[in-house]
Formats: structure tokens, sequence, C-alpha cells
């Protein structure tokens, strides 16, 4: 079935975005000291005092921003997104409004700066994700309501620092904010957070973290209640989506799902299972196919040091890139008809890409329900072009090499006459909604239960 891109246009400025597809998120921060998540702080209630003093003696010799960005772009990536804070509050740029930061402590360097001078540098769009959060601060755990003043000294220093690092680091295309929970975006005044950095920042892209909006004033906007989705997630604030750890389609906007590399933590972790680079692949592949982007996330070591399986990967998945981007970017959403056995479709224009998972050895390929007529296939993975033949109903192609010509997914280049369309029993899926409709075709046999054995 084709499905739609996300209705709502956008304007041409926010246009790389979508068609980027692919970034790293980098989490990285003092946490990676303790090597257990970048949740360590609150998840193992630290003492405050001993966390603050080794995020202040942190001072990671090996960190080399330029580094991790070639890392992004050698597997194809178009941006990235590094955590400037995270919920422990420490900041990785040069802030003035706090002596929390790698400027002002042991490291003595703005890792913001080297950072997004790299990306600049390898040509990726720049992001910045800032937590809301700041498990430091009674006042934030207090909220408004119990301290409404230390609150407002603790939301003006927030709002400063998003006012900083939108005015010292030139462009910043995208901004990821996190950890608005438990507080509304009233209580954040999210609003008003929009306003200035639509001020500083014409172009920027918002996340839709900043907090979910109450009932009454959902109300007012004429709206649904917000819901509260997930971590602070609004459906009316922010510009684009952020599935976390899933891969869902937003039917409203634009969206960038996060996912990680290893099996769930962000933040370094000694010990944690990587995703093979056969997983991301697809996991890549899946968000393009439902018009998204995946943003993929790393955490360098306490050192600053990629880890050497982020590189392995990166190195796997470049190298099929090298081959088959085309079959990642400037691709439309939606599969044409079912082939969800073999693999995964691609469709750009009238092309469609068959991305196939499981190399049987096969010399004979057949896609079933394909309406459109085939003009030529190629063997995208080697350049080869391959025979086929396509009746009404059905396409064989053939040539196929008895072993898989890449370690990660071979892919088929059918290039068609016309648009992409489906046969009628083959546009929802194999029996349309209706299993009735195969009585047909499986009665050819005969209506017993027991014939069969009795045949034989
Ligand atoms: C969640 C986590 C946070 C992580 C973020 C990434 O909000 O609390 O640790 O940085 O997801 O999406």
């Amino acid at each position: 079935m084709i499905s739609t891109l996300p209705t709502k246009a956008i304007p041409d400025y926010w246009r790389w975005f979508p068609e980027a597809r692919l970034g790293m998120f980098i989490h990285w921060g003092p946490y990676a000291v303790y090597g257990r998540g970048e949740q360590v702080l609150f998840r193992e209630r630290l003492d405050q005092h001993e966390y603050a003093q080794a995020a202040c003696n942190w001072n990671p010799q090996h960190a080399d921003p330029a580094a991790w960005v070639k890392t992004a772009k050698r597997m194809g990536m178009k941006y990235a997104v590094l955590t400037t804070r995270h919920h422990d509050g420490f900041c990785l740029w040069d802030s003035k409004l706090t002596d929390y930061t790698t400027a002002c402590q042991a490291a003595k360097r703005d890792f913001v700066r080297e950072y997004v001078d790299a990306c600049r540098a390898e040509g990726l769009r720049v992001g910045l994700y800032y937590s809301l959060a700041d498990w430091r601060i009674p006042a934030y755990w207090a909220g408004s309501a119990r301290d409404p003043e230390g609150w407002e000294t603790f939301r003006n220093y927030v709002h400063g620092q998003v006012r900083e690092l939108l005015t010292n680091y030139g462009q910043v295309d995208e901004f990821w904010f996190d950890g608005a929970w438990p507080h509304s975006a009233v209580e954040w005044k999210s609003w008003d957070l929009v306003d200035m950095m639509r001020e500083l920042q014409p172009h920027i892209l918002i996340n839709n973290r900043l907090g979910v909006v109450p009932k009454e004033v959902m109300a007012e906007m004429g709206e649904h209640a917000d819901g509260g989705l997930g971590a602070g997630e609004s459906k009316v604030l922010g510009d684009f989506g952020t599935p976390e750890h899933h891969i869902t389609a937003d039917a409203t906007r634009i969206w960038e799902s996060c996912n990680t590399m290893t099996w769930r933590l962000w933040g370094f972790t000694n010990g944690e299972r990587w995703r093979g680079a056969d997983q991301l692949l697809d996991m890549i592949l899946d968000a393009a196919g439902k018009g998204g982007n995946m943003l993929l996330n790393v955490g360098p070591t306490a050192d600053g040091e990629m880890p050497p399986e982020a590189i392995e990967r990166a190195e796997a998945i470049g190298e099929w890139m090298d081959v088959h981007s085309e079959v990642v970017f400037n691709t439309e959403p939606g599969d044409v008809c079912e082939f969800v056995t073999y693999g995964r479709q691609m469709r750009s224009g009238n092309t469609l890409y068959l991305v196939i998972r499981f190399w049987d050895g096969r010399e004979t390929l057949h896609l079933g329900g394909l309406a459109a007529r085939v003009k030529r296939a190629t063997l995208l993975t080697t350049g080869q072009e391959l025979p086929f033949t396509q009746t009404e109903d059905d396409l064989y192609v053939h040539g196929l090499p008895k072993e898989s010509p890449t370690k990660l997914f071979p892919v088929i280049k059918l290039e068609c006459e016309g648009p992409l369309e489906a046969r009628p029993w083959a546009v929802d899926r194999l029996w349309c909604g209706d299993s009735g409709r195969m009585t047909e075709w499986a009665a050819a046999r005969g209506t017993s239960v027991f014939t069969d054995g009795k045949a034989r």
C-alpha cells in the first residue's frame, strides 16, 4: 500500500531534514566515567558531591569530535546531535551562567565549539541536544508550585543557556530538548522559549519535547488533550516528532526516530551488547521506508573515543552505502506489494528497489502482484543487468549469483515503464483483509481434511 508523507507543508529551509534520513546521536558527558549509562546519577542515587567532583575532574584526553563526525559521515549520516548537557547538568560548552562546564573544569575545553566546527568541516548539519531537567537542582525536583522562586531562577537559567547555545555557535540546524518531565510546557514557558529561539535562529528545527500542554490550555487552543506522550513529548509543540526506541511514522509531521546502536543505553556502558550492522541497516531502511529519519546513537568512552564497535559498524554500513545509497535517500514511503518474506521494498518515482534480507542462493526471484511493467532489472550491488520474465501477475528475475554479493543486503533495482502500481489482488497484502477470498485457491485440491494423506 502506498502511504503518503506527512501532509503538513514544510518551508524550504527545513527540506534538508526529511531528505537527510540519517543522523548520529552522540551522548557524552562525565557519566561515561562510570560506564553505566547516561542516567547513573539518578538511577543509582549517587552522592551529589561525589558525582560533581568526578565531573569536575573529568579530563577526556582523547576526545576528538572531528573523529566522531568522520565516523558519522562514513556511515552515510548527514547530521549529528550532541548532548550539550544531559540530566546531570554538566555542560560541554563555555557557559557564562555556571562554572559546571568542561571549559571551567579539568578539561578546559569547549567541546560544543569543537563539535560544531567538526560538523561544518565535514558538511554535516549541526544538532544540539539540551536537557531541560537538571538533577542537581532542588527547584527542578520541587517544581513551580512548591518552590516558585527557585523554579523561576532555574527556568531563567535554562532559557539563558539556550540563548547562549543559539548565539555563540553559528547556525544550529536542529535543537533537541529532553527531560521536560514532570513539568508542563506552561511551567517551562515553552512558548517564550520557542519565540526566543526563532528570533535568534529563524531556520532552526525544534523537537517536540517541550513539555506536555495542560488540558485547559489545549482547550483554549481548540485542540484535544495533548495526551502526554512518553518523554515530555507534545503533540502540538515543536516541529518534528521523536519516537524513541521504536520506528513509528508520525502522520501529522516530519519525524525522527532515535535509537541506540547498542541494546538500550545512550551513554557509554561497559559490556553492553551491540546491534549488528545488518540490524542497524534494517532499522535505517525501516525509517526511510516510512518516510522518516533515523537518529542512531553512540556513546563515546570516558576518554572521548568512539567505541571500536561503532567504527566497525560505520565501516560496514558505509561500504554498503557507497553502492546503494540511492535506496535510502530520495526514496518515498510505502510498499508496492507483498515482499516481507524476502526483505524490504523502497520506491523512488517509477523505480522499485528490492532489498533482500535473506539470500537463499536461488537463481530466480519471484515477485507477485506488480502491475507496473518492468523495463530493466539490475542487481544494483554489482551493476549487473538481470534477465527477467513478467506475466500479468508475476515477475521472475533470473541470473542471481549463488553467493550473496555483499555482506549486508543485496538490492535488485527494477526500473518500470510507469507508476509503481500493484495488481488489485496484491494491493492490500495477499489476502486483502478477507481470508475468504483464498477459498477457491485452496479448494482446488478438494475440500476434505483427510484426502491428501490417503492419496500418498
Ligand atoms: C530519554 C532518556 C535520556 C535520553 C533520551 C534520548 O529521554 O531519559 O536519557 O537521553 O531519552 O532520546
